[in-house]
């Protein structure tokens, strides 16, 4: 069957998506500081995102089922000569009785029932794969944040741009990748270029000291450690979830329902252990505004992105994308929020950032010419 979107366009169109949701989520957190809210507890949003991302990967495996079914549908109309129509410019229009369509809108649902039996509930080994990925971001979902919590915003921003180089490392280990020497001097232009943009500005620095109480050394090193590992766990879990959608033939949708699977119950695990008594006083969605689950809703489109853009490009290609979406965001928040002043900092740093993008991909044109050349002599 001739797929809908063009493979090679999958690629493209997967990583203009990260970068568009990636700046629109940056945006909306901006713009919603600027509200007074009553506060929502983070870890039940995360389990929220992960319900939503879970329940909307359903409907694109549905879907597919649906858009499947339609062409055998054609299919067995044409074998059977049913109903079968020559217009004028002798193109073949096939109809199909809406009672063919009713019926197989009732098929699908058990279709859909059948596939998740035969792909999830009836391979537990492979089901169980998605656990290691799932428990890796729910562990570096809790690391940032006590990263956060111990570490001024500087620190944290500089050294989790190190996650660019780990996962680079990963690839070379885990997937066998080769990287140039020119891709890794390009690697740690991108981690330095992303490390300048987000430096805040000597007006916020002193803003925040004003307003921060002066962590210990201990806490320093607790909130050090924290995000070093989840640079880890960051390039690890990414790499682990490439090799496991780029093998075998189980779409990446329903790998995504695994995922999900697996993200709600550790999500659920760490409501119990760190928020059970919040949710108990004041409810599970407490301080949910439309600003939130906009939020939520982005943070579960953006699992899909990332997964397509993992199939579609790789994890390395993925830093770029989102290295270019910080810079973007900070552009939009200039010219239209009016909350973001650019330093030096910055255009350095973009500079670096979008030098950086260009090198990556450089050699790889060359090495192209070069064998086309050596194809025509
Ligand atoms: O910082 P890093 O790029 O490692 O973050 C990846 C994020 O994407 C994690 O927070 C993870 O929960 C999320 N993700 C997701 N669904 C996927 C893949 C990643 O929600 N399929």
């Amino acid at each position: 069957m001739r797929p809908i979107i063009n493979p090679n366009n999958r690629k493209l169109i997967s990583l203009v998506a990260l970068i568009l949701q990636t700046t629109g989520i940056v945006l909306l957190l901006r713009y919603s500081r600027t509200w007074k809210a009553e506060p929502y507890i983070s870890s039940t949003a995360i389990v929220a995102s992960e319900f939503l991302k879970g329940f909307i990967c359903l409907i694109l495996v549905w879907s597919e089922l649906l858009h499947i079914e339609v062409f055998y549908d054609i299919q067995s109309v044409l074998n059977n000569k049913v109903t079968f129509l020559k217009s004028r410019q002798n193109k073949q229009i096939f109809v199909i009785a809406r009672s063919q369509v009713e019926q197989s809108d009732n098929c699908s649902f058990a279709r859909l029932a059948k596939k998740l039996n035969d792909e999830i509930y009836s391979k537990p080994v492979e089901t169980f794969k998605l656990a290691i990925p799932s428990g890796l971001y729910a562990i570096q979902n809790n690391l940032l944040f006590i990263a956060l919590s111990y570490l001024n915003a500087a620190t944290y921003q500089v050294t989790y741009q190190l996650k660019i180089l780990t996962t680079a490392l990963c690839c070379v280990f885990m997937l066998g990748k080769k990287i140039d020497k020119h891709q890794w001097v390009s690697l740690c232009m991108l981690a330095i270029g992303v490390a300048f943009v987000t430096w805040p500005s000597s007006d916020e620095v002193t803003k925040r000291a004003s307003t921060q109480i002066q962590k210990s050394w201990t806490q320093q090193f607790i909130g050090f450690g924290a995000v070093l590992s989840a640079t880890l766990t960051s390039g690890f879990a990414g790499v682990y979830f490439e090799k496991i959608l780029k093998t075998g033939p189980t779409s990446v949708w329903v790998r995504n329902i695994q995922l999900a699977i697996f993200g709600t119950i550790f999500g659920l695990v760490i409501v119990f252990l760190f928020d059970a008594r919040a949710v108990m006083d004041k409810g599970f969605f407490q301080g949910y505004s439309t600003v939130v689950w906009i939020v939520i809703f982005l943070q579960a489109i953006g699992g899909l992105i990332i997964a397509a853009v993992i199939k579609y490009a790789d994890n390395i290609i993925k830093g770029f994308a989102t290295s270019l979406s910080i810079i973007l965001s900070s552009v939009v928040s200039y010219f239209v929020l009016n909350d973001f002043t650019p330093s030096l900092f910055f255009f350095m740093g973009t500079i670096l950032v979008i030098t950086a993008t260009f090198l990556y991909g450089w050699e790889k044109k060359v090495k192209a010419t070069s064998s086309n050349e050596q194809v025509r002599i």
